[in-house]
């Protein structure tokens, strides 16, 4: 709270017919309180376009966050007065009868505004906004169905939703942030409340949104863009960015439920090998544990486990296990996880005090008190064996928290947790009030536990259930999806989904988990993860094995050819991963985000085309057939812009960009940049905009491989008249050493004169890294020209020819270099 008060004290009163209410509205120096009828609002400016809306009754609740950073939180901008609120650089907050908030852009367009007072129900309350006819709302996790959310309502709660469909909600997280889009113009919504909460999005009135929760604070943040990419930013600060993960991540990883014996977990490996599909990670599930006890090894079938781990490492394999929370209830058996954990008081309580136990893998269970954060600290201080092992990654599956026994798939209600934490109240409270984060709590215990265990390391979390914020500790996947079409096709909304809540690192198990994919579904699905965050083959226990091979020689053939491509892009592919760590910015982006004006009503993008499309990053279209089961043709709407075929290298689409912001866009968009595309089961077709430069490298087997070839610029050239543009970032690929400078960037532009000479500028690397790229080629794509030679830095160099396209290669020493065809 401020305490000191500035400007005035104003006394507006409103009158009814029934009562005289009194509002009062004070300003202080970033912001306002207003009561009325016993309810106060606080609005406070943390930034000019980051707002911070808190609401009460009686007493104002705890001010502690799970999700914002505490810089974040604590950041505050000074306001000027306005005859009804305030006003930042760029927002305008008034506040109205009944503390009715409205807030707007600098130019009075509307942004947000209450559409009635907040209805306070028992321990809960409602928060009712104006929706606009074409307001549109995406983001909020992990939720199945389309893209956008309006239309719907949502609940959060954490759940444990094995064979969850397209409306199955709520599922493994609650993720309470959505951005909305308004007459073209975006803004972002954190309600940070860790109760049972809600969301709906013009499903029970078109004319409003609302949230609300069972219990706990209003309490929620209002993030300005107007650009989408902005309000992701914003987020960022916000809830802190996603670390990035290591450069063998993004490899492609193995997994079953489960590798079992160790015989078959190597047999994978040596087949991967053999067969020569690139892979870097294979993952053991719960069965290499002894009884499925969490942080045991089952000396049976995996009697050398630390020889093991090794011999996979000379093989350039990390392995991830899984470590579920669950703490098998086994006394005075040598456990150690579990006298450990007792003697440190530990674990979750019954509200008479002796500690609850529930039935998940290993039988009756326990759980440690991850909002404490000394049970923290114990429980990372369980991955010492492993990770003196060397295994890479770990895996926090079932933290929902799942418990078996009861229809709520989870602890009851009236569990005790110990809130001991810094910038929180310690106090005791209920599940209710916990249980959304536990997920979260429990990977922070693991990245923090990992982290200082192998310090200056990255290390590697995957995490089932979390809640905003979450991010900083683990990246997710989408849980136990089915092995249909309709799952495959329902990856790209909900990744999009999840890349917009925070998780850009996400992906879905490839395959489907539950059932067991036809060939050409699994061969479809391999296809296009390869173009997505975390490409992870992962199935059920007694469904069909899912390796690529098992199909035969055709279709491992087609699905080597994707896996293939994605190392072949992973310069590209790792430098908009270290793009979402610095700024939010999703990996898997929805058209909207990289062409938000191009509809000519500001609607976005993705709804006008309708299709199954998204961007890898800013320079990939993707553009999977939306009905992938069928054989039909149908329709790819490209953005505006020109266009090259990935795969081929030919131009596709007319309209210039400069057209984007022309009132005719949409036409353009619906009729010249529309193709008919007939699906083929070898082929997911992919896009790239004309104007960039893409980083590739030769093929490697694995991520420790080196290259054995140049790194390759390849220039998509522009439209005449217009620029390119690209960079490619790279690191040692596994410490923390790029956080203090020791990285490799390089920025590339290019240009075309109206002879048609085309110039590629590249700068001096940034950072202090020694990128292990020695040769650089710059190749030209969609050019008239058919030189011989090329300028590089004035010196003439052959022109020669790779995946059939002209080309320069030379030395590079990470100085500025300029290349010139003519
Ligand atoms: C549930 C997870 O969602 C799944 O991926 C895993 O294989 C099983 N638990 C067994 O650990």
């Amino acid at each position: 709270m401020q305490s000191r008060f500035v400007c005035r004290l104003s006394l507006l009163l409103v009158l009814s017919p029934l009562t005289i209410a009194a509002q009062q509205l004070r300003l202080t120096t970033n912001g306002l309180t207003a009561t009325a009828n016993g309810t106060t609002l606080e609005v406070t400016a943390l930034a000019d376009d980051k707002l911070r809306v808190r609401e009460w009754r009686r007493q104002a609740p705890e001010d502690a966050s799970w999700a914002v950073l505490p810089a974040s939180r604590t950041s505050r901008v000074t306001i000027s007065e306005d005859a009804r609120g305030f006003h930042t650089q760029k927002l305008i907050v008034e506040v109205g009868e009944g503390l009715s908030l409205k807030i707007s852009d600098r130019s009075g367009h509307v942004l947000q505004e209450d559409a009635g007072p907040t209805e306070w129900r028992d321990d809960g309350f409602m928060v009712f906004k104006r929706r606009t006819e074409n307001e549109h709302f995406f983001g909020l996790g992990d939720k199945p169905g389309p893209l956008d959310r309006t239309g719907e309502a949502f609940t959060m709660w954490n759940t444990d939703s094995f064979g969850w469909q397209e409306s199955t909600d709520p599922i493994y997280k609650s993720i309470p942030f959505f951005l909305g889009e308004r007459e073209g113009r975006y803004y972002g919504v954190l309600f940070d409340n860790t109760w049972r909460s809600s969301f709906d999005f013009g499903r029970a009135n078109d004319a409003k949104y609302s949230f609300g929760s069972l219990g706990g604070p209003v309490d929620y943040y209002f993030l300005y863009g107007p650009e989408p990419r902005d309000v992701m930013a914003d987020y960022a600060w916000l809830t802190g960015p996603a670390p990035l993960p290591p450069l063998w991540s993004f490899g492609f990883q193995q997994s079953r439920y489960t590798y079992s014996p160790e015989s078959q977990l190597m047999d994978v490996a040596a087949r991967l090998r053999k067969d020569k599909i690139p892979a870097d990670a294979l993952w053991l599930d719960i069965d290499f544990q002894k009884d499925n006890k969490p942080f045991t090894v089952d000396p049976e079938r995996f009697p050398n486990f630390p020889q093991m781990v090794s011999q996979l490492a000379k093989n350039h394999f990390h392995l991830v296990v899984i470590a579920d929370l669950h703490i098998a209830d086994k006394p005075n058996v040598g456990y150690g996880p579990f006298d450990s954990g007792v003697a440190g008081d530990h674990f979750i309580k019954n509200p008479d005090g002796t500690m609850y136990v529930g039935p998940v893998w290993p039988g009756s269970s326990v759980f440690p008190d991850f909002t404490r954060q000394q049970t923290r600290q114990w429980f990372g201080t369980l991955y010492k064996d492993f990770v003196a092992d060397g295994v890479a990654g770990f895996w926090d599956d079932m933290n929902e928290p799942a418990v078996f026994r009861y229809p709520s798939k989870t602890m009851p209600l009236d569990v005790q947790h110990r809130i001991d934490e810094p910038g929180f109240v310690t106090r005791t409270t209920s599940h209710g009030e916990a249980h959304n984060i536990l997920g979260m709590q429990n990977s922070r215990a693991t990245y923090d536990g990992v982290l200082a265990l192998r310090p200056n390391e990255r290390p590697y979390v995957m995490t089932r259930a979390s809640y905003a914020g979450g991010q900083r500790y683990a990246v997710t996947w989408s849980g136990d999806n089915s092995s249909t079409w309709n799952h495959l096709r329902m990856t790209i909304p909900q990744l999009m989904n999840l890349g917009l809540s925070g998780f850009s690192f996400a992906g879905a198990d490839v395959g489907g988990f539950a059932g067991s994919p036809p060939a050409d579904l699994l061969t479809k699905w391999l296809e296009l993860a390869a173009f997505q965050p975390i490409d992870r083959d992962h199935s059920a226990k007694g469904t069909r094995m899912h390796e690529p091979w098992v199909d035969g020689p055709e279709h491992e053939a087609m699905r080597r050819r994707y896996i293939e491509e994605r190392y072949r892009l992973l310069p590209y592919i790792y430098t908009v991963a270290e793009e979402t760590s610095r700024d939010g910015m999703p990996m898997m982006r929805p058209l909207f985000m990289e062409f938000p004006h191009a509809a000519t009503d500001g609607s976005p993008l993705d709804l006008v085309a309708g299709g199954a499309e998204f961007m890898l990053g800013p320079d990939l279209l993707v553009a999977p057939n939306p009905s992938p089961e069928e054989v039909a043709p149908y329709e790819l709407h490209l953005p505006p812009g020109s266009w090259y075929d990935y795969w081929t290298g030919k131009r596709v689409g007319v309209a210039s960009k400069t057209q984007a912001r022309d009132a005719e866009v949409r036409d353009a968009l619906l009729q010249n940049q529309q193709i008919l595309l007939k699906p083929e089961l070898a082929t997911v077709p992919v896009y790239v905009r004309g104007g960039v430069i893409l980083p590739l490298q030769e093929l490697v087997q694995n991520t420790d491989e080196a290259p054995n070839g140049p790194l390759t610029l390849r220039v998509y050239l522009p439209a005449a008249g217009e620029g390119c543009e690209g960079e490619v970032y790279s690191d040692d690929g596994h410490s923390l050493d790029y956080r203090r400078g020791e990285f490799s960037r390089r920025r590339a532009t290019c240009s075309i004169a109206g002879d048609g000479t085309v110039t590629v500028n590249i700068a001096a690397a940034e950072g202090s890294y020694q990128s292990q790229w020695k040769r650089l080629r710059v190749e030209f794509v969609g050019t008239r020209l058919e030189p011989h030679e090329a300028l590089v830095n004035d010196v003439t160099h052959p022109m020669t020819m790779s995946h059939s396209l002209p080309g320069v290669e030379f030395a590079d020493d990470a100085k500025a270099v300029s290349i010139v065809l003519h």
